[in-house]
């Protein structure tokens, strides 16, 4: 089996992370996987916002904590970069074109040896003034939508054991 579909076939998701930062190059090499993906008659519309800043990062887990329902705690899991991704909100698949870039970032994640997670509640993230004001911050002015984040960083236990697939995926007619 090629070497891209080994890394898919075991990569995991990881929710503990050793507090040092990645490296810039490993950071880039996320994001221009998510670049990359597929878009909607290719009009690209996802967006990336890589969060590595301290006092950003606490806002977004506390207003993530508070979307959640459980205010107090991390949803980012300690990890020292948050990739948010969100996606202009026009054309007929901003939310798909953006999942679509978000699984090649943890996929190109897990194939560097970077741990990674989807964390959600960025919809609700960007429908506040907070997730506006960030927008503004970065200089984005026109209509996104917030679909989810990705969260990167070295794994503090290693990766866990492949989950097993279950049995009725799929259905093969010939
Ligand atoms: C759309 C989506 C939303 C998710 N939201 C969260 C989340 O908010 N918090 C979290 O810890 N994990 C989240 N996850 C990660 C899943 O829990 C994880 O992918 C799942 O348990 C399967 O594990 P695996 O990625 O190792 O295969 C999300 C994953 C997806 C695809």
């Amino acid at each position: 089996m090629n070497q891209t579909v080994l890394d898919i076939k075991s990569r995991r998701s990881v929710k503990s992370f050793k507090p040092e930062q990645i490296k810039d190059e490993e950071l880039m090499a996320v994001l221009e996987a998510g670049m990359n993906a597929p878009s909607a008659r290719n009009r690209q519309t996802p967006i990336f916002i890589a969060v590595q800043n301290k006092e950003w990062i606490k806002k977004l887990r506390e207003i993530n904590a508070e979307i959640a329902g459980v205010p107090g705690t991390d949803p980012f899991h300690g990890a020292p970069t948050v990739i948010l991704v969100l996606a202009k909100n026009e054309g007929t698949c901003p939310v798909e074109d953006a999942s679509l870039a978000l699984g090649n970032m943890l996929n190109a994640a897990y194939s560097m040896g970077l741990g990674s997670r989807w964390i959600n509640r960025i919809k609700e993230t960007f429908e506040l003034d907070f997730g506006k004001q960030l927008l503004k911050e970065c200089g984005y002015e026109e209509d996104y939508i917030g679909v989810g984040s990705c969260i990167l960083g070295y794994p503090k236990d290693g990766f866990p054991n492949p989950i097993p697939r279950k049995a009725d995926f799929y259905k093969i007619l010939k």
